[in-house]
Formats: structure tokens, C-alpha cells, sequence
């Protein structure tokens, strides 16, 4: 059955599927159809009913929950590149009946913008309440989750099974957007389906076109199913198909204030060569980055500048945030060792600063593996290990600056000095 458990299946399909209607709305409402996807290194645009949201650059960090919240959105803004930074998943319920959880999650500040805030349940009136509570608290954007495959959200009829019922997911997309203010744009992130028979029903696309008809101002999609939770690969080929779907219903996105509204695509972007390789392969108008910046923060700058770089190939564009001399000369901004562990460092300072010494500890044990990664070309056992038994954030410092002064890489290298010959080449 297409849809998933809880799918009202054929009507749903159905009412999403009225499209004549809708692209002769949609013609009247998104007046310049183009033909031309936007080049690489094009700033997304968000049209808002009040007016058009620019972005800097067309790469988006991904909601985590559990990594993104204010100190890591800081972090990895401060490394650049980044045109839209979004919350962890947050209950509207928590939000409006001040739960110091919510809070902490929606927690933004005036260097963390442009921010979306990103809400997820399925109740029309209870989205709404608190969308507008994040208009109020500062997000830039609201987002309604439609692909988080966990059972506590999807149990509640939110996060994937919003896929499962388009009518009732329009009705509480209506509704979200007439209760924001017209400044804020309102945009969804979902899936390619519950599962493949949705997938192949094109429910993604039904869905999709349907909430740009009720003013969605930016689709993003993961290019796998819901029942594929994490596994196999992200199908660029899916996200494709919403892409033009889209295209066809709004025009095709050019990064014009009013051309059609922008797809993004997302999953399995780990290299700044894999998020141009998402733009041009799907057509998308930019990539929505996750784990990939778990341990690289810089992937931003990274993927902006080799879009950059192919796309001054074809055409003069303004430099934006990185460096002329660096795009120019064809490099990433590629960061030293102790840029990165200044990274670290700064990040585990935010974290004490908004959340606490505890909370702070707590992560950065957790983490330092993950942020490790491109240490020494992830090569720093030592380090993790002595801020994963680090006490007190002093601790945690002095692990890091014996790192940097060489110390710890010293007792590294004695004590594989000391080990048995045998096991040192591991044979
Ligand atoms: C641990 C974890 C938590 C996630 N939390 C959220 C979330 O709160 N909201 C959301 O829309 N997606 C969430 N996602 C999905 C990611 O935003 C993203 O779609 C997915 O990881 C694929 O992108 P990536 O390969 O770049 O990580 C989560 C993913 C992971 C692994």
C-alpha cells in the first residue's frame, strides 16, 4: 500500500494529485517559468508573501538533533559558508507550555541568523501556536519536519507520516502559514516516502507541489525512504524527480525574486565535491549538509568556494564570503591543526557559555571522536582519549593544548615505540 501505516491511501493520492488546477494557479501566481536551473554558487532566494529572504550562499546545515543546537550552529557558522542554520526537531507543545528543554532547543542570538526553527506534529491549531511562538522568538524561517522516521514522532502522526496523508498535511500547512507573519518563509523538509511503493507512486512529488501551491517557500528533500531510515545510499535520482516536479508546477527555480520555488537536496554529502555533484546531478538549488560537517565544520566554505571556482568558469558572480584571493586561486580554505583545535575549543566554550559546565562535558566526550576526525587526518587517539577521561572543562583544555604543543602526540609515539614489534605493524 502506498503510503505507509495510517496512509488514506487513493484519496490522499488523489487530492494531491489535482494538478491542472493548480498549474494554472500556479502559472498566474509564479509568472516567469525558466527554463535555466540556477548556475553553481547561486544564493538561495526564499519568497516569503511579504517579500523575498536572501540568503548567502545556497548550503544549509541540517537539523541533528542532538548536535545542532546554538553552540554548534555558532561553530560552524564562524567557519563560513553557511546560508541557513536550522534547530533540532522541536515539540510546539514544549514550546507553549515553556518546557526548559523546548527552550534550550529553540535557543538562538543575534550572530546565530539567518536561523530556521523547525517544528514537527500534525494538529493544524497546535503547529500553529507555535510557528507564530517561533516567529516571536526570533527564527527566520519555520520548517514543519515530514521525515523524521522516529516511532515517538511518527506515533503522534508527525515528522515521515505527514507523507502518509497529504490532505490532512496540507490542511495543517494551510494553517501553519496564515498564522506566520508574511515576513517569514515556511518551508518543509521531507522524504522520498514512507516506503518504495510510495516512492515509486511519486508521493514526494505529490506532496511537494502541493505545499509550493499553499506557499511553501522552499522544499528539502533526503533522498531516501523512511523505511530505509539511514541505510543504502541517498537516491539522487528521487530528489531529481521532486526537483522537476516542482520546476514544472512554480517554474523553475532561478534564484530570480519571483521564479519558482527552490529544492534542496540532501544525504550522503561528505565532500565539498559531493554537494556539487548533488547540485548538478538533481538540478537542485543547493544541498542541505548533515553528518558531513560533523567532523568538518569547514565543508560550508568548502563546497561554496569549488562551486565558486567551477562556476566563475562560465560567468562573473560577487565573491560573497570567502576570500577572492582563495577562489581565485582555485583553493579551499583549507584549515591547520590548530584551527581546528580552536574550533573545538570554541564550541566546547559556547556550550559551557549556554548550556552549563555538565551539558558541556557530557558532549564534548561524546563528540570528540566525530570532531576528531580530521585531526592529524583523524589520526589523534590520544586526544580523544584524554578529553573522553577528562574530569573538569580545565581538563579538557589542558588535553587539547598538549595536543597542539605536541606532548600527547610524544606519548604516542613512545608507547608505540614500546609496544612489541609484532603488534606495532600489526601483523
Ligand atoms: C542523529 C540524527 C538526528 C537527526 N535529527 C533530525 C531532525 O531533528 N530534523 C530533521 O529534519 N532531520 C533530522 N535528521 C536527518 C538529517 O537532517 C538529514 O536529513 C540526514 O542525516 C541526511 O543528511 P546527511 O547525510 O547530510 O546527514 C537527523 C539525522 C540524524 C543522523
Amino acid at each position: 500500500m502506498r503510503g505507509g501505516p495510517g496512509s488514506d491511501g487513493g484519496a490522499a493520492f488523489q487530492a494531491a494529485s489535482s494538478q491542472t488546477a493548480f498549474q494554472a494557479a500556479s502559472k498566474a501566481h509564479f509568472p516567469i517559468p525558466s527554463p535555466v536551473p540556477p548556475p553553481l554558487a547561486t544564493p538561495l532566494t526564499l519568497r516569503a508573501p511579504a517579500g523575498p529572504v536572501p540568503l548567502e550562499t545556497n548550503l544549509l546545515l541540517a537539523p541533528i538533533a542532538g548536535w545542532c543546537e546554538l553552540a554548534w550552529r555558532l561553530t560552524v557558522r564562524e567557519c563560513g559558508g553557511v546560508g541557513l542554520a536550522c534547530t533540532d526537531l522541536l515539540s510546539p507543545q514544549g514550546l507553549l507550555c515553556s518546557s526548559e528543554t523546548s527552550y534550550d532547543l529553540a535557543r538562538t542570538h543575534d550572530l546565530d541568523q539567518p536561523i530556521g526553527m523547525q517544528l514537527y506534529g500534525a494538529d493544524p491549531q497546535i503547529l500553529a501556536d507555535g510557528a507564530r511562538w517561533c516567529a516571536d522568538h526570533g527564527a527566520t524561517v519555520v520548517d514543519i519536519n515530514m521525515g523524521c522516521p522516529v516511532d515517538k514522532v511518527c506515533k503522534k502522526d508527525g515528522g515521515s507520516k505527514l507523507m502518509c496523508n497529504l490532505p490532512n498535511t496540507f490542511r495543517a500547512f494551510e494553517a501553519v502559514r496564515a498564522a506566520l507573519p508574511d515576513r517569514i518563509p515556511l518551508t518543509a523538509k521531507m522524504r522520498l516516502g514512507w516506503d518504495e511503493a510510495a516512492y515509486e507512486a511519486g508521493v514526494a512529488c505529490d506532496l511537494a507541489v502541493g505545499l509550493c501551491e499553499r506557499g511553501a517557500s522552499m522544499i528539502t528533500v533526503h533522498g531516501r525512504t523512511t523505511e530505509q531510515l539511514f541505510r543504502g545510499q541517498c537516491r539522487r535520482e528521487g530528489i531529481k524527480r521532486v526537483v522537476e516536479a516542482v520546476g514544472e508546477a512554480t517554474g523553475t527555480y532561478d534564484g530570480a525574486p519571483n521564479g519558482g520555488v527552490p529544492v534542496v537536496g540532501n544525504g550522503d554529502v561528505r565532500t565539498a565535491q559531493d554537494a556539487v555533484d548533488m547540485i548538478t546531478e538533481t538540478g537542485c538549488a543547493g544541498a542541505m549538509i548533515g553528518r558531513g560537517s560533523f567532523g568538518n565544520p569547514w565543508i560550508f566554505a568548502e563546497a561554496w568556494a569549488l562551486q565558486k571556482k567551477k562556476g566563475l568558469a562560465t560567468r562573473d558572480q560577487p565573491l560573497g564570503m570567502i576570500s577572492s584571493s582563495l577562489v581565485a586561486s582555485g583553493q579551499s580554505p583549507v584549515p591547520s591543526d590548530s584551527a581546528r583545535l580552536d574550533t573545538v575549543l570554541a564550541y566546547f566554550h559556547r556550550m559551557i557559555d549556554f548550556r552549563g559546565e555538565h551539558h558541556a562535558m557530557h558532549v564534548i566526550r561524546q563528540k570528540i571522536s566525530w570532531l576528531g576526525k580530521t585531526i592529524n587526518d583523524g589520526h589523534c587517539k590520544p586526544l580523544k582519549e584524554a578529553v573522553r577521561n577528562a574530569r573538569t572543562p580545565d581538563e579538557v583544555r589542558a588535553a587539547i593544548e598538549a595536543w597542539r604543543g605536541g606532548e600527547l602526540r610524544k606519548d604516542a609515539i613512545e608507547s608505540l615505540a614500546n609496544e612489541p614489534r609484532a603488534s606495532a605493524t600489526g601483523s
